[in-house]
């Protein structure tokens, strides 16, 4: 059989090891998963993806590196400075314009958080239940009301949300359940990123079940193919959009459109930007922003050695202090530049060790409890390194990244990422905003919680609920009238009606 001789000439012929258990329709099912696979092209990615760690390398990166150039680099730490008003202005600008666009990677299984829905749909548990989505959305709609605020013109910012076989039906179904939440549905634009075959260690294609393949997203970095076989950038031309705020679905906290930081890419010219924070400390397990042989990049903690994570500057901030967030500016133009088949076949695949359910010797499909193969994924940041202008602004992590990644502790205390410190988050960043505007939070009792008492005690829940709804502030503007010399009663959910 032509398949049979074909697989085996590639290695791959245990594919078939239970073809003759198969009905007519499972057979053809196979056939097709297996037709569809490019399997020269897979190994030479799986080559490829795993030759520097089959030559135990490491590419001396640390001698490579250096920080970003303070031309290249902004910071929003404080919003009242007269630059992050400056570039809000700007942003807001381009905003009325219908110029920027954001694009919501949410192809991602969410293994770690566990659930069987896209992360998007998840309820973290604020007092008003809503789920990632919806908070999205409305922020959305929260900025284009801002922007014809403050020039009289009512932009759209089209929302373009990456799914994944994993997620792409639910999701579309949960925005049509809720109305796209009050978005225009000509906005919100889904795409589907492409799988790849997941491998074992020996390069093996894996079978998820007897005429199944076990298959995974491409990472978010698929995006940039995505964008391309979709036909998505001739949609943003054709909307007239120049540039994009590319981020991931798990953070809570998530500016979209972020006018300061549009403000600011556009400001510097620049064609590719990146959000950053400033690293919690060195051995923080997070990837930072720099320049490698004078090429920007993001450089993972594991790649260097302590002693250049632990290097310094004169005033005592780590050197390499750049933590990436996943929060991207990319120019259209710049787009289309990296999309194009000769640039995005530059971007290689990175390998993902991971537990992937299989089948048995006994054709049963079993989920291992260590590592057992790996998924090849691209990631979004690998495309710095074709900007020819660069810009990264720093912000305040409070303020702006809390993901969401892994399931809560079985007694919802401590844990990281999770729902409990996403809640905890949002919550507290609201409490503060309020704090700003001059009111203040009571609990239960009766008694005033500040904001410094509320963060003594990060491993628990916040100790008063408080959440203000996106439709009525954006970032805690317009606040002032509503809580100014007020104490608000726990649970706090201000709202566009009050
Ligand atoms: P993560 O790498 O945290 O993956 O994705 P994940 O799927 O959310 O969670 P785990 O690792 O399976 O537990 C970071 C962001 O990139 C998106 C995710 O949806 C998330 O917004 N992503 C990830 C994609 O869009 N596609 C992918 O193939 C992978």
């Amino acid at each position: 059989m032509e398949l049979y001789d074909t697989l085996k000439s590639y290695d791959q012929d245990h594919l078939l090891t239970y073809w003759n258990d198969l009905s007519t329709k499972e057979q053809s099912q196979l056939t097709q998963d297996i037709k569809k696979i490019n399997i020269n092209e897979l190994n030479g990615y799986v080559t490829r993806a795993l030759a520097p760690v089959n030559n135990g390398h490491s590419n001396n990166i640390d001698q490579k590196m250096k920080p970003i150039p303070s031309e290249h680099f902004g910071s929003a730490t404080d919003m009242n400075d007269e630059n992050a008003k400056r570039w809000e202005v700007l942003g807001l600008e381009e905003i009325s314009h219908d110029r920027i666009a954001v694009v919501l990677l949410a192809g991602g299984q969410g293994t770690r958080l566990g659930v069987k829905y896209p992360k998007g749909m998840y309820n973290v548990g604020l007092p008003s239940g809503k789920t990632l989505y919806q908070l999205q959305a409305e922020r959305i709609r929260r900025l284009e009301q801002l922007a014809f605020e403050r020039t009289g013109k009512k932009g759209v910012i089209a929302w373009y949300i990456m799914t994944s076989e994993a997620t792409k039906q639910q999701t579309l179904d949960f925005f049509e359940q809720h109305s796209y939440f009050g978005l225009d549905k000509n906005n919100v634009i889904l795409f589907e990123q492409f799988t790849l075959p997941c491998v074992d260690f020996n390069k093996k294609i894996i079978l998820a079940a007897k005429n199944k393949i076990a298959t995974a997203p491409d990472g978010n970095g698929g995006l940039y193919r995505a964008l391309r076989e979709h036909g998505v950038l001739d949609d943003m031309s054709r909307r007239g959009v120049r540039a994009t705020h590319v981020y991931c679905v798990d953070n809570i906290l998530v500016k979209m459109a972020d006018p300061v930081f549009v403000g600011f890419c556009r400001e510097k010219g620049a064609d590719c930007g990146a959000k950053v924070v400033e690293k919690n400390h060195p051995d923080e397990a997070v990837g930072v922003v720099c320049l490698v042989d004078n090429v920007y990049q993001v450089v993972e903690y594991s790649e260097i050695t302590s002693e250049t994570a632990c290097l310094r500057t004169e005033s005592g901030k780590l050197t390499f202090s750049a933590g990436n967030i996943c929060n991207h500016f990319f120019t259209l133009d710049f787009l289309k530049n990296v999309c194009s088949l000769e640039q995005e076949s530059q971007l290689y695949h990175h390998v993902a060790k991971k537990k992937i359910p299989y089948l048995n010797k006994d054709g049963k499909t079993v989920t291992p409890s260590t590592p057992n193969g790996i998924k090849m994924e691209k990631f979004v940041f690998d495309v710095f390194k074709f900007s020819e202008r660069f810009a990264v602004l720093e912000v305040k992590r409070e303020d702006e990244f809390s993901p969401l990644k892994n399931a809560d502790k079985p007694d919802g205390i401590g844990g990281d990422s999770n729902p409990r410190t996403s809640r905890w988050a949002l919550m507290s960043l609201h409490h503060r905003l309020i704090a700003s505007a001059g009111g203040q939070i009571a609990d239960q009792s009766g008694k005033v919680i500040t904001v410094e008492e509320s963060c003594s005690n990060t491993e628990r829940e916040y100790p008063v609920q408080v959440e203000i709804s996106p439709l009525l502030s954006y970032a805690g503007e317009g606040l002032d009238n509503l809580v100014r010399n007020k104490t608000l009663p726990s649970p706090v959910h201000l709202t566009l009606q009050q």
